[in-house]
């Protein structure tokens, strides 16, 4: 989704700007734009499509000055052309204006801009912001008074960063449910949507809180609050592997994640599982076993993978510690005023930690005075603060539009946290032990499968011409049947949908052709004699297909025209295993079709809009 830098120092701006917006390529955006400050001038660039499309105009038409701002826009309001990409120039040329977010009484105020005079050039909801802060300004100089001034004015949600040649050295920069981050260097100071931007430059950095305005030059930051005045920010250190944005050898970010999993439920694991008393153990929960013993109740509210993540936690922890759980789309949640009770457990799940819906379910859960736990990947991410404990992910940081690694973290940890529970109710000793020792083995249990990328290869070409597929998988398959569909939506472009396996018979199965291919997730375990059955009536009807089954599994195999084996575990973490053949396939079809695979149409990496 968009993307904000901003930089002011000694060294010229816009090539540190384009390094920022190169590393926010992966949110997904459709436009970019640059304004800096030279001489008391400002000069202003925006190109529709990749950043290497502005890049290549910069060198036609450089932006000097060492001061600047640089946005990649997601469009929201009006298609994504030259003139709806940002920077934004407030009225008489005074102030250039970038942001993420949405401004919901936007209409109004242009309504009331317009009366005024004053002529738009974009469709956008942002071009107001600029006019509003330009009138604002008027023939004075003082550019943050003025921002404080009609940011009231505002509803809806923004990131914003805002420079003015009236101002040379100074970006302003202001936050209200869309983030943003100031990065704290030696002689120069950067603001930020994600600290991705940044971090080449500065480990050391601010996360601005909802209401606060920052002052950036290059020596001196102001934070100050609309409510509470002057404000101290809490300096936080991130660690960044130098690494970590890189192919390291793969041709794809999806590629490489897909390729990490071994690591990831390593990393997800470290430190958690507690062989000697068969149980796992999360010390951000912040929670007595006392207090999780008096859980009579689990919700979850989510968005997308982080949901199919959700819902593979809602079998878990129904299995092993026999709770009722309920899985909640996180847009639903947030308005829907469903009925908690004080035993009810609340937990947002989400890789970003930044989705506007996941974070509105948070908001109104806090609202209704529930305690809220999160499940996140990133690290000081509004969600993780936001939270009253929670559970980090350590997946590192993912790339890919069509999460991966983030999935198979979220599994380990819904995995120990359904163990935890558990053995706070009736799941004895040796039951806790044989999760524990089936979670360990899972490392090297992926990285076997992973080595049937070859076998994966080949049964791509069998969808790579599909219109239409459908992915089907029984109890704690299911979830990860609906997961396989969205990846292969995603990045391939191809029509799929995932269903519980034997609900296809009630009306999916008036898809199945010779050209709709099935996709059964369907290792051994409880049921699997009726999802053969269920295989058989696909076959019947001369439907091609593809299988994940337990390696050796001849039954299966010999219904299948793909089968993608996978070792033969318990049933519990069949998931964490199974997926990794889905995604690879996904992977493999989009390649074979030539999709932008790190960069798949309209999909943003967070979604920070609702
Ligand atoms: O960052 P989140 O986990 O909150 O994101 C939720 C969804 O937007 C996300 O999972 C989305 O569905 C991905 N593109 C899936 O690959």
């Amino acid at each position: 989704m968009c993307g904000i830098v901003g930089y002011t120092g000694a060294h010229e701006a816009s090539p540190i700007l384009l390094a920022g917006l190169r590393r926010l390529e992966y949110r997904g955006y459709d436009s970019s734009g640059i304004a800096t400050i030279s001489d008391s001038q400002m000069i202003v660039r925006k190109k529709s499509g990749r950043v290497r499309v502005l890049e290549e105009a910069l060198v036609v038409e450089p932006a000097p000055g060492s001061c600047g701002i640089s946005h990649t826009r997601w469009a929201t309001h009006g298609p994504a052309t030259d003139r709806n990409a940002h920077p934004h120039v407030g009225h008489g040329g005074t102030v250039a204006v970038v942001h993420n977010g949405v401004i919901e009484n936007h209409s109004s105020l242009r309504k009331e801009l317009e009366a005024r005079g004053i002529v738009f050039k974009s469709q956008t909801d942002t071009e107001v912001i600029a006019h509003l802060i330009a009138v604002e300004l008027g023939d004075g100089d003082d550019l943050l008074a003025a921002v404080e001034a009609i940011l009231p004015r505002l509803e809806g949600t923004y990131g914003l960063a805002v420079v003015s040649p009236r101002c040379p050295g100074q970006v302003i920069g202001a936050r209200l449910g869309s983030p943003l981050v100031l990065g704290l260097g030696e002689g120069e100071h950067l603001i930020a949507s994600d600290p991705v931007a940044i971090l080449p430059h500065t480990s050391r950095v601010a996360f601005l809180q909802d209401g606060e305005v920052v002052r950036v030059t290059p020596h001196d930051f102001e934070i100050r609050h609309r409510e509470r005045g002057s404000i101290t920010p809490r300096i936080d250190r991130i660690d960044w592997k130098p690494d970590a944005g890189e192919l390291s050898g793969y041709d794809h970010y999806m590629q490489k994640e897909i390729h990490e999993q071994p690591d990831t439920v390593r990393d997800a694991c470290r430190g958690r599982l507690r062989k000697a008393e068969g149980t796992a153990y999360f010390g951000g929960l912040n929670m007595s076993p006392r207090q999780l013993r008096g859980i009579r109740r689990v919700v979850f509210a989510a968005c997308g993978t982080s949901w199919h993540a959700a819902l593979v936690g809602e079998y878990l922890i129904e299995r092993l510690a026999r709770l009722p759980v309920e899985v909640e789309y996180a847009s639903e949640f947030r308005y829907r005023n469903a009925p908690l009770d004080s035993r009810t457990l609340v937990f947002v799940l989400s890789q970003s930690g930044e989705t506007a819906d996941t974070l509105g379910a948070l908001r109104e859960a806090t609202r209704q005075g529930h305690p809220t736990l999160a499940i996140c990947n990133t690290v000081g991410s509004t969600i993780a603060r936001e939270a009253d404990g929670g559970i980090y992910l350590h997946a590192g940081h993912e790339v890919g539009v069509a999460s991966t690694k983030a999935f198979s973290a979220q599994v380990a940890v819904l995995t120990m946290l359904a163990l935890e529970l558990g053995r706070l109710r009736h799941l004895s000793f040796p039951d806790g032990v044989a999760v524990v020792e089936a979670l360990e083995s899972v490392p090297d249990l992926i990285a076997e499968v992973l080595k049937t990328e070859p076998i994966i290869a080949r049964a791509a070409e069998k969808l790579t011409h599909a219109q239409s597929a459908l992915y089907l998988g029984r109890d704690i398959h299911f979830p990860v049947a609906l997961e396989g569909a969205l990846k292969l939506k995603e990045i391939s472009y191809l029509h799929a949908e995932g269903y519980p396996t034997a609900e296809m018979k009630h009306g999916p199965i008036a898809l199945i052709d010779k050209q709709t291919p099935c996709v059964f997730v369907a290792p051994k375990g409880s049921l699997h004699a009726k999802t053969l059955s269920n295989v058989e009536e696909v076959r019947a009807r001369l439907g091609p297909i593809i299988s994940v089954g337990t390696e050796g599994d001849e039954s299966l195999m010999s219904l299948s025209d793909s089968f993608l084996p996978i070792p033969d575990v318990p049933e519990i973490i069949q998931p964490l295993l199974a997926v990794i053949p889905l995604q690879l396939l996904a992977y493999h079809v989009a390649r074979l079709r030539g999709c932008d695979i790190d960069k798949p149409r309209n999909l943003a990496k967070s979604v920070t809009v609702e």
